[in-house]
C-alpha cells in the first residue's frame, strides 16, 4: 500500500509529497458524469457499488495518493428524519428548514450501522480494491447546521446567525444533535475501514472570529475527542476560508490542518504549531497554461517546504469545469518537483 498520505498526515517523513483534490470525485470527470446520467444524486450516493466506482475513478485517472469515500456531507442529515432533495443547478434543499424547538426535538440521532449501511458498505469495498488511503468525511456541526436552518444554500446566513445571536439555547440544542450524530457517525466510518478522516467546515470563514469560537469550535472539538477514545487514524480539520481563525482551529485536536488559498501556506505553517497542513493551490489554477500552473505548484512547495507534514491539495473542491487532464499535469508536477 501507498501510506505515503498517512505518513504526511502524521508529520513522518515522506519520500516526495503527496497529493489529492478535494471533490476529486466528480463533474469534472466524463466517466463520473456517464455513471450520474443513470442515475440521481441521491441514488448515486446510497448505491455501495457505484460509489465504490466513483470514488477510484481519480486514482486511477491523476494518480492521486489518496481516496476520498464518494458520498455527501448531507447524507448524514436525511438520516436525522429530515427530507433531502437536490435540484439540478440548485444544490442541496431541505423543505422543511429547522428554526423552532419542535423542529429540533422531531430529529434522530441514527445508530449509522443501521441508517447508513450503504456509507459502510462503500468503505468496506473501497479497502478491498484501493492501493491508496481511504478518506472518510463528515461536514461539521457548524456548516451542517447552516443547511438545516436555511433550508439550503446561503449567501448571507441570516437564519443561521439569528437562530445563533436570539435563541442561543436554541441553537445549541439542534448543533448538540447534529454533534452526536456526526461523531458516532465518523466513528462508524474508522469502524469500517476508514483510513484517515477530514471534517468539512465549509462555512466557518463567515463567522467573526469570536462567533466561530463560541457556536462552531466546540462542537468541532468535541467530535475529534470522542474519536481520539477509539481510533488513532489522521484527522484533517477544514475550515474553508479560515486564515483568520487559525489560532482557534489549531485547538481543534486533528492531526492536519486544512487551508484555503487565501492566505500563503508560508504564513499558515508559521502558525500551525505542531500540525502537519494540507493545500491551498487556487482551484482556477488549474486553468492556467501549463508553466505557469507548474511554477505555482513548485512556489507552493518551496514555500510549504518548513511544514510538519504537507498533503498537497486544492484549496477548495476541483471546479466542475477542469479539465481532467490540468488536474493530471498537476499532480504529477506535484510528484517531480517533491522527488517522486
Ligand atoms: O470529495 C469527493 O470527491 C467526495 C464527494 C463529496 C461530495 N460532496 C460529492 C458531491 C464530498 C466530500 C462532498 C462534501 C460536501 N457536500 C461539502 C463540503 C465540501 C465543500 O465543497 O465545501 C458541501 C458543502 C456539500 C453540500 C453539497 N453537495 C452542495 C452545496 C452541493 C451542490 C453544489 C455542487 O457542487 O453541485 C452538493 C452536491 C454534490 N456533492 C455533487 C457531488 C459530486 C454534485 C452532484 C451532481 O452530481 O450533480
Amino acid at each position: 500500500m501507498n501510506d505515503t498520505f498517512l505518513r504526511a498526515c502524521r508529520g513522518e517523513k515522506t519520500d516526495y509529497t503527496p497529493v489529492w483534490f478535494m471533490r476529486q470525485a466528480g463533474r469534472y470527470l466524463p466517466e463520473y458524469q456517464a455513471i450520474r446520467g443513470k442515475v440521481s444524486f441521491l441514488e448515486l450516493c446510497k448505491n455501495p457499488e457505484l460509489c465504490t466506482e466513483v470514488s477510484i475513478q481519480p486514482v486511477d485517472i491523476l494518480d492521486v495518493d489518496a481516496a476520498i469515500m464518494f458520498s455527501d456531507i448531507l447524507i448524514p442529515m436525511e438520516a436525522m428524519n429530515l427530507r433531502l432533495e437536490f435540484h439540478e443547478g440548485r444544490g442541496p434543499v431541505f423543505p422543511d428548514p429547522i428554526r423552532d424547538r419542535q423542529g429540533v426535538d422531531d430529529l434522530l440521532v441514527p445508530d449509522p450501522d443501521e441508517a447508513m449501511p450503504f456509507v459502510m458498505e462503500t468503505i468496506r469495498l473501497l479497502r478491498r480494491e484501493l492501493k491508496v488511503p481511504l478518506i472518510g468525511f463528515s461536514g461539521a456541526p457548524f456548516t451542517l447546521a447552516t443547511y438545516l436552518i436555511e433550508g439550503g444554500s446561503s449567501k448571507v446566513f441570516l437564519e443561521t446567525k439569528r437562530m445563533m445571536y436570539q435563541a442561543p439555547e436554541l441553537y445549541d440544542a439542534l448543533l448538540a444533535k447534529i454533534t452526536e450524530c456526526t461523531s458516532l457517525y465518523l466513528q462508524a466510518q474508522a469502524r469500517a475501514g476508514a483510513q484517515a478522516l477530514q471534517i468539512f467546515d465549509s462555512w466557518a470563514g463567515v463567522l467573526a472570529p469570536g462567533d466561530y469560537q463560541c457556536f462552531a469550535l466546540p462542537y468541532v472539538q468535541s467530535i475529534i475527542s470522542d474519536l481520539r477514545k477509539v481510533t488513532d487514524i489522521p484527522i484533517i480539520y477544514f475550515a474553508n476560508n479560515g486564515a483568520t481563525l487559525i489560532e482557534s482551529t489549531r485547538t481543534a485536536g486533528a492531526d492536519v490542518l486544512g487551508l484555503d488559498w487565501r492566505i500563503d501556506i508560508k504564513d499558515a505553517v508559521a502558525r500551525v504549531g505542531d500540525h502537519a497542513v494540507q493545500g491551498n493551490l487556487d482551484p482556477v489554477a488549474l486553468f492556467l497554461p501549463r508553466d505557469k500552473l507548474e511554477a505555482r505548484i513548485k512556489r507552493l512547495l518551496d514555500n510549504a517546504a518548513g511544514a510538519r507534514g504537507h498533503i498537497f491539495n486544492l484549496g477548495h473542491g476541483i471546479l466542475p469545469q477542469t479539465p481532467p487532464e490540468q488536474a493530471r499535469i498537476a499532480v504529477e508536477a506535484v510528484h517531480r518537483f517533491s522527488g517522486r
